[in-house]
């Protein structure tokens, strides 16, 4: 049994990852699979989102909240989204007075036009139905103000085979996913100009893009 048998309560394919029901399951697995970086990891991938004092920030698909709690020192009030409650019942435990979790899906966001100034999303994407990704980078476009920034991160498995088996088999097929196949040219076709890519340390690949 995979790792990701462990911490997914629902999926509608094996390649996609799911809707997590497992907080605390899902802390060990991660704190396992960054050995001992995952700090560190993740305070990269947030300098790479850029956050600025007074940001609104929304973190869609933010599970336990990890992401979001290193971005609001840098932020004004961050905003973290995901449809598993109990993912968003251990963020809410641990919030800092500027964030706040709300229990809802990347395709449906419950947030009026233009509310947010920077939308983040790590490691999510492919845990979200196939179909609803596109519609969950529109969203995301819709809730940016305009000159709103993006930052979408994946997993990027090893590129050995033998690596990429070894990844599989320890989380589940969704993990051994191309993050260039992924997305595709989703995030332009939801309206974004694609500023840059990059990879960061711990299999990390990240795109940045803002709404015109
Ligand atoms: C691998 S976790 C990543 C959590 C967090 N962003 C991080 O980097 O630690 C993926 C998260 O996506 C959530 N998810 C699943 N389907 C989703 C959807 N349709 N919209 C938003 N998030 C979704 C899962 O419940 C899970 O918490």
């Amino acid at each position: 049994m995979g790792l990701g048998k462990l911490l997914h309560s629902h999926r509608e394919h094996a390649d996609e990852g799911g809707v997590i029901e497992r907080p605390r399951a899902y802390e060990v697995v991660a704190e396992l699979a960054y050995l001992g970086g995952r700090r560190a990891a993740f305070t990269r991938l947030a300098a790479a989102a850029r956050p600025r004092p007074g940001d609104r920030v929304l973190d869609v698909g933010c599970g336990t909240g990890y992401l979001s709690r290193i971005l609001s020192p840098v932020s004004g009030h961050v905003t973290g989204l995901d449809p598993s409650p109990a993912m968003i019942a251990h963020a809410t435990e641990r919030a800092p007075s500027n964030c706040t979790y709300v229990v809802g899906e990347g395709q449906d966001l419950p947030f009026p036009d233009g509310s947010f100034d920077l939308v983040v999303s790590s490691l999510a994407m492919h845990h979200m139905p196939r179909e609803a990704r596109p519609e969950a980078l529109r969203q995301m476009f819709r809730v940016l103000r305009p000159g709103g920034r993006l930052l979408i991160a994946e997993f990027s498995p090893p590129s050995g085979h033998l690596a990429r088996r070894l990844v599989g088999l320890l989380t589940g097929p969704a993990m051994r996913h191309d993050p260039h196949e992924l997305l595709g040219s989703m995030i332009p076709d939801a309206g974004f100009q694609v500023t840059d890519e990059g990879r960061l340390p711990h299999l990390m690949y990240y795109v940045r893009a803002t709404r015109p």
